[in-house]
């Protein structure tokens, strides 16, 4: 497993492509102690449905949070750490920056060894991402961290990236069924009749046969002992104060402790990869010879 010192003269697009996880020593980037002091005084309410205090960038609105007066002083330390990491992730890769789509950012508040979440929200099992609500039509989940805990490391645990997990577990994770589905004439009026829905403002989601495999992979991973027991597995401690890059639909990940990091998720289109065949949907594509992403 690849992990990166970033340095001057590395291709950090192509560590990302192959499933690299891209790391700045302390330092190198760095959110400033007025935004952290307002964060870290800020509770997370432990009934919501909200696993971490999620900031909406372009809508401006922080969800997650305990309630009280403190939410516009959270907004606004959200709002400066989201487009201090976005300037520092441009600075560092200027063509994925050209097409990404911004998506949310968070502050993880919460302690994760020992967390009690359903099985399907628990960041401690090895997994992909894919977001629910928001599909990706094979374009990629790009998210930088920070770890702002003083004391202590972030402690990871990644595996093989897409290309080799595709290849050993696809086919059991049940792909056949989203190459039929891609194949089906009922799959594109269904996508039809949900973007009418879509354009008259109700909640549907409209996503591709690539965006439900995902969604079913994340699920099947977490659910899968066997899988999850005897994948090859790489521990990585992310110290106080340092920052990583790794597409997370790319490389399976999982967090066993640590609390008090910052994230930017942005969406990389994938257009703009230095290869864009190391998309996961890109490898799928080819392993099925069907076009997953419509
Ligand atoms: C995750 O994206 O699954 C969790 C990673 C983290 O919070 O460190
Ligand atoms: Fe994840």
């Amino acid at each position: 497993m690849n992990f990166v010192t970033a340095s001057p003269d590395a291709d950090f697009r192509t560590v990302l492509e192959n499933g690299g996880i891209l790391f700045f020593p302390p330092g190198e980037f760095s959110v400033p102690a007025s935004v952290l002091d307002v964060l870290t005084g800020a509770t997370q309410d432990a009934r919501s449905i909200h696993k971490n205090i999620a900031y909406k960038t372009n809508a401006d609105n922080v969800s997650g949070l305990a309630g009280g007066d403190s939410a516009d002083r959270v907004r606004e330390a959200m709002r400066e750490y989201s487009k201090l990491a976005l300037s520092f992730m441009a600075r560092i890769l200027p063509d994925y920056a050209r097409g990404w789509k911004v998506d949310y950012s968070s502050f993880r508040s919460i302690e994760e060894r020992g967390r009690a979440l359903p099985l399907n929200k628990r960041n401690d099992l090895l997994h992909l991402d894919a977001f629910p609500t928001r599909p990706v039509f094979g374009d990629l989940i790009l998210r930088c961290f920070t770890n702002v805990n003083p004391e202590q490391a972030r402690e990871w645990l990644t595996s093989d990236p897409f290309a080799q997990f595709a290849g050993r577990e696809a086919h059991h994770a049940g792909l056949e069924d989203y190459v039929r589905l891609a194949r089906s004439p009922f799959h594109s009026l269904a996508r039809g009749v949900k973007r009418a829905f879509r354009s008259a403002g109700l909640p549907v989601v409209d996503r591709s046969p690539y965006d439900a495999f995902m969604l079913h992979l994340h699920a099947w991973m977490k659910a899968n002992g066997t899988y999850q027991e005897n994948c090859p597995k790489y521990r990585f401690d992310l110290p106080p104060g340092s920052t990583w890059l790794v597409f997370t639909d790319v490389v399976p990940h999982a967090v066993l402790g640590g609390r008090l990091a910052l994230e930017q998720t942005v969406i990389v289109s994938r257009s703009s990869l230095a290869d864009p065949g190391r998309a996961p949907a890109s490898i799928l594509e080819k392993m099925t010879g069907a076009d997953l992403t419509n």
